[in-house]
């Protein structure tokens, strides 16, 4: 990254189907100490939902429930600008114009569309193909430098730097836009599935058991742990005795990640345990961590007007930001100043 550009936070979540441990662990946890740091932009990403089908109402309603686990999950709408993506027109017009400078060749790379698409690749609408362009437009919209994400989407964020030097080269604007840094943070980056150790614990899974939501109440969660699969030996007490057991170093990496210590500290402590006592522990500690947020969603969820009025706020705010910033894109490119 150059040392001109000013350090600023950019991240985004789809409100898409149910928000989870893994969207807690991988993302929001990771933002919260940054909003101290420097400025941050977190944005509901609602038009990156509309790439596969959703009810309109549904959609609506869950934009307001992300806008309301980021709020409960501990960012600050007084810190952190808060606001869903199609309030602020310039992430669609920057999209386009870094649509013609993205290659095909580098979209067919990006294994999140063949995975999404599997053998169906024809009927996927053209959005859900073109979706990485419109994350790297969310963030150079902002001039964004740093992209706290689960480990998921550092491709996409590797795209959205290849796209920013490519403009940068194509218009003779070195500098113009920041190569965006990844930031793959935590012993959560990456959080799997409670019923299967090799996939990742995912919105659209269609077993509920296999996610910890973040509305799930204290009796389901303390069910979801004790029915997660594991393997018959006890803990391992060194990283190395991790290797081949995928489930034990999921469960382990979430419970490092939720009280905030590293997996070698976890291991320390839980080494040549049973996984039934550890599993006790584990269940105790998701309560007392995940309840307060889901209690506060739904605090801030019962005011949706005052959750609406924030998200106009928000959008203000980030418009303030960007539309200067395309503007000056549409300069460079040569379309007609408005
Ligand atoms: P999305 O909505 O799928 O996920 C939101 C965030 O949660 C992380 N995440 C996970 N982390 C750990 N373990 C998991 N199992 C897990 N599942 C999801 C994701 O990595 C992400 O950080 N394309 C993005 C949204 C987006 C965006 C952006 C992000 C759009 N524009 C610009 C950053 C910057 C997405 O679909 O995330």
């Amino acid at each position: 990254m150059s040392a001109t550009h000013k350090p600023l936070v950019f991240s985004g979540m789809q409100p898409t189907g149910n928000i989870h441990l893994g969207n807690y662990l991988g993302a929001i946890k990771n933002w919260i100490p940054m909003q101290r740091q420097m400025p941050c932009i977190f944005c509901v990403v609602d038009m990156h939902s509309l790439t596969i089908w959703v009810e309109p109402n549904e959609l609506r309603e869950n934009t307001r429930k992300i806008a309301a686990a980021y709020i409960a999950g501990g960012i600050d709408p007084k810190l952190s600008a808060i606001f869903p993506q199609s309030g602020v027109p310039a992430h669609a017009e920057l999209a386009w114009i870094l649509s013609c400078v993205a290659r095909i060749g580098w979209l067919n790379r990006m294994t999140q569309f063949k995975e999404k698409a599997g053998k169906n690749r024809e009927a996927m609408s053209v959005g859900l193909y073109a979706y990485p362009v419109l994350m790297a437009a969310d963030i150079l919209a902002y001039k964004g430098t740093h992209v706290p994400v689960g480990d998921d989407q550092k491709q996409h964020v590797e795209l959205a730097r290849d796209i920013a030097q490519k403009f940068n080269n194509d218009f003779g604007v070195p500098d113009f836009f920041p190569l965006p840094e990844p930031m793959i943070m935590g012993p959560a980056a990456r959080v799997m599935s409670l019923r299967d150790g090799q996939a990742k614990m995912s919105k659209s899974d269609p077993s509920d058991n296999s996610r910890i939501n973040l509305t799930d109440d204290n009796d389901m969660i303390v069910q979801k742990i004790k029915k997660a699969r594991t393997d018959p030996e006890p803990l391992p007490t060194s990283l190395e005795g991790l290797d081949g057991r995928p489930e034990a170093s999921n469960l382990l990496g979430i419970f490092a990640a939720l009280s905030d210590i590293t997996k070698e500290q976890a291991l320390m402590r839980f080494g040549n345990q049973q996984f039934l006592a550890f599993k006790n522990e584990l269940a105790e500690l998701m309560v007392e961590k995940i309840g307060p947020i889901r209690d506060e969603m739904a605090r801030l969820m019962s005011d949706a007007a005052e959750l609406d009025r924030l998200l106009r706020d928000g959008a203000r705010q980030a418009e303030a930001i960007a539309e200067p910033i395309v503007a000056e894109v549409r300069r460079i490119v040569g379309l007609v100043a408005r």
